[in-house]
């Protein structure tokens, strides 16, 4: 039989990443394919995030698509993921009882023989528990897709900032053995890839076993990811100013693989918030963070994530994290108005900011981000940039898309032979959401 395989992916670059172990893994155990049309689909499988509101009422709203094929062609099996998978677990059966099995992210390696077992007695499955990180001994070798790849090297979060549903929906930050992570780097490496991303929800916590069981830490991880042939760019996602230390700062001086760009999550720019967030640093501490790394780094741009209207945020509050926003001169960045999570300390916060005033902030936080935002780009007008060349460029695909290391895309004309390799283009426009660019050079290394 043809079995073909339906994924649909919310939420955090970690899902993404655990959405495509998924379909490696029932390709290679149990041969589906993946598809895009549900009505050939054998298997539709929701991969879900919880972090905010709408996140989550996603979830029921595609189920209910789902139910009416369902009803149509009953063989089909339903699965549910991801974090609103272990948050909500059997709520999702008895809201939705059309649903097979129901996985957590730390028990999708369980997925096939789930699959086999549903498929024998026709009894829904629910496995939301967090075995200590087993499940990448259970995933197929790493296969590249293109020439950026990314790699997880951490799970979970052991912050408990009081606003966020990850560490009871990831479970505590658990570090890969760093023998597994490179072993991994390496072979991507071998089929093309040039650019890793390092992924985790705090990379920097990362403490892992090493073959003689002592321990090494993420700035020692970034050397040895950097000695790997063929790497040439190193990003990781995401960071936590706590553990940002000067091991870490002193790899952006030694290490040219390493990206001149930071994402470094801050929330506000308010110490009283920060303190309500359980974000155990103050405003001084995250300058001081970027002031040491713009010493060794002096062009290095530094994006991040703001909550708005958190319980008790008061206009004071609020003008702070816009004048700490101009100060640090963040660029593109993330920002969201808070959204009350059950389970969490914040859900429980009185003294509500009013909604428009809520709206107002996160337009006004918005404007102030894009306008440096556009800034930094315009700076980059007639300059000479290097790119790694991605792929056709998606409106014209007899054009190449390209990134730079600051992370914006620059389309170019170019053969297609490029993809996939480093080019010097000089940046001939400043769009929105783009750049355009001309080849200077090709040859590069
Ligand atoms: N581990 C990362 C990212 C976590 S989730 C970090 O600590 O920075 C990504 C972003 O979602 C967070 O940085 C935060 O800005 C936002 N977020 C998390 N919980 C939220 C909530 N309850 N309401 C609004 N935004 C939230
Ligand atoms: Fe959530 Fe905080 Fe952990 Fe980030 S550090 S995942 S915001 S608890
Ligand atoms: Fe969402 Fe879970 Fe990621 S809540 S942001 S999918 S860790």
């Amino acid at each position: 039989m043809n079995k073909k395989l339906l994924i649909k992916t919310w939420g955090c670059q970690m899902n993404e990443y655990d959405s495509s172990k998924i379909s490696d893994l029932l390709y290679v155990t149990q041969g589906y394919k993946l598809t895009e049309n549900p009505e050939e689909a054998n298997v539709l499988l929701l991969n879900t995030c919880s972090i905010r509101e709408k996140a989550q009422e996603k979830v029921f709203h595609q189920l209910g698509r789902w139910k009416t094929l369902k009803n149509k062609k009953t063989e089909v099996i339903i699965c549910v993921g991801g974090c609103v998978a272990t948050q909500e677990g059997d709520y999702i059966r008895k809201r939705s009882p059309f649903v097979d099995i129901i996985f957590g992210p730390q028990t999708l390696h369980r997925l096939p023989e789930m699959i086999s077992q549903f498929q024998e007695n026709k009894v829904s499955i629910i496995d939301i528990s967090f075995p200590e990180i087993e499940k990448f001994d259970h995933l197929p070798p790493a296969r590249a897709e293109g020439t950026t790849a990314f790699i997880s090297i951490m799970e979970g979060c052991s912050k408990y900032c009081t606003y966020c549903v990850v560490p009871y929906t990831r479970g505590e930050e658990v570090s890969r053995p760093i023998d597994d992570i490179l072993f991994e780097i390496v072979r991507l490496a071998e089929q093309g890839v040039r650019e890793v991303n390092l992924l985790g929800q705090n990379v920097n916590a990362y403490r892992g076993k090493t073959y003689n069981n002592s321990i090494c830490s993420f700035a020692e991880l970034l050397y040895l990811v950097a000695s790997v042939d063929g790497i040439d760019r190193i990003r990781f996602t995401t960071s936590h100013p706590v553990e940002f230390t000067d091991d870490i700062i002193a790899v952006y001086d030694d290490i040219p693989e390493l990206v001149d760009f930071l994402h470094l999550p801050v929330q506000s720019g308010s110490d009283k918030i920060l303190t309500m967030m359980n974000r155990p640093h103050t405003i001084l501490e995250y300058k001081s963070i970027v002031r040491k790394l713009r010493q060794v780094r002096p062009n290095i741009q530094i994006s991040s994530d703001f909550i708005v209207g958190f319980p008790g945020e008061s206009d004071k509050d609020f003008q702070e994290t816009i004048e700490f926003i101009k100060d640090v001169n963040f660029d593109m960045s993330f920002s969201f108005i808070f959204s009350p999570r059950p389970g969490t300390p914040a859900a429980n916060y009185s003294c509500n900011v009013p909604e428009q005033v809520k709206k107002k902030r996160l337009y006004e936080l918005q404007q102030t981000i894009n306008i440096q935002a556009m800034r930094y780009s315009r700076l980059m007008l007639h300059t000479e940039q290097r790119v790694l060349v991605e792929g056709p460029s998606k409106k014209n695909l007899m054009e190449l898309r390209s990134r730079t290391e600051n992370n914006r895309i620059v389309n170019f004309e170019g053969s297609p032979e490029l993809i996939g390799k480093f080019v010097d283009v000089k940046i001939t426009n400043v769009f929105a959401n783009s750049l355009r660019g001309q080849i200077i050079r090709t040859e590069i290394k």
